[in-house]
């Protein structure tokens, strides 16, 4: 009995010292937080949409989606676009739309002019939050979330900038021909970045916003596609990774939870974020190119479109 007695209560001992080691520690890990302040976090159902564009993918689904990121003072760039690149058309009898990505101003001016704006083309997505360079990323993840609601049914989407010129004729070509639906991602492919840690950069990224020394893959943000599936596993997964005002690397950081891979397009380089000299054998083989001032797209434009049934000299 006595033996038993002292059993139990050397067990007793033991669970109180494991109780108490498991208090210890969940005391010193919710005192002692490293950061003054909590770290931010992407929330999913953050925000309202105060424009949506007029489409009903569910009857009629496009089969490429370009969403554009533009800001309300670019007016003139998203005429110049709604009357180049990111006309309605059909390639190849392949459906594609263009939408316009913005967020909100204080300026009642402004706000009017793009609500009108929105109700006279029916192409705006636009949500809350404050329109400002470094939202950037919850202006990605409004059109990823916009396609991921409203419309999954699309075979592919394209984020891209309103300072971009896009091949939509060959981009379509190159879809078609690499004939992948799903879990596809390219671009032009960053593989091996760092963070910026020169407070006088315009990149710069604190080690308090990303503590890690490598930036995971990711594609420039100037202009990245993926099949639509892309868009709702994003959104899943955003809230469950740590935010970076960084879009193109914020992305990056999605797939790589998702473990989706960055592909190559083609096997010549077709997205241009440096930019590139204009000449319209050269614009027909490419996909994306960053850099073009509006007053010049229209010419690019129509030099490219009366050039689709012309041969180029092999380079
Ligand atoms: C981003 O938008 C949110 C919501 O409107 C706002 O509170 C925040 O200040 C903005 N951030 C930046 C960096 O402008
Ligand atoms: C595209 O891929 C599917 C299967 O993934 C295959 O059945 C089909 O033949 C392919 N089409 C072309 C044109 O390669």
């Amino acid at each position: 009995v006595c033996l038993k007695m002292s059993y139990m209560k050397m067990r007793l001992l033991y669970i109180s010292l494991v109780v108490l080691g498991a208090l210890c520690l969940y005391f010193s890990m919710y005192s002692r937080t490293p950061f003054k302040e909590e770290p931010f976090v992407f929330k999913k159902e953050r925000g309202n949409f105060l424009q949506l564009p007029d489409i009903n993918c569910k009857q009629d689904p496009p089969f490429l989606v370009l969403l554009v990121t533009s800001s309300h003072e670019q007016m003139f760039a998203r005429t110049v676009i709604r009357n180049t690149w990111g006309k309605e058309k059909n390639v190849n009898g392949k459906r594609i739309k263009t939408f316009f990505l913005l967020g909100a101003t204080a300026n009642k001016d402004l706000s009017k002019v793009v609500a009108q704006e929105s109700q006279r083309h029916h192409d705006i997505i636009q949500k809350d939050f404050m329109d400002t360079y470094f939202n950037l990323t919850l202006k990605t993840m409004m059109g990823i979330e916009w396609i991921h609601r409203f419309c999954p049914q699309a075979s592919f989407v394209m984020k891209t900038d309103s300072d971009m010129f896009v091949n939509i004729y060959y981009l379509t070509e190159l879809l078609l021909r690499k004939n992948r639906t799903t879990q596809f991602f390219t671009g032009f492919l960053k593989l091996n970045e760092f963070p910026i840690r020169d407070k006088h950069n315009k990149w710069f990224v604190s080690k308090y916003e990303y503590p890690w020394e490598k930036y995971p893959p990711f594609c420039s943000g100037t202009g990245y596609v993926f099949s639509s599936d892309v868009a709702s596993q994003v959104y899943e997964v955003s809230e469950s990774v740590p935010f970076i005002k960084l879009e193109d690397v914020f992305v990056g950081l999605c797939l790589a939870k998702l473990k989706i891979r960055l592909e190559e397009l083609h096997s010549e380089q077709t997205f241009f974020p440096n930019g590139l000299a204009f000449s319209t054998c050269r614009f027909k083989k490419i996909v994306a190119c960053h850099f073009i001032k509006p007053r010049n797209m229209l010419s690019y434009w129509q030099a490219l479109e009366n050039s689709l049934e012309d041969e180029c000299p092999a380079v």
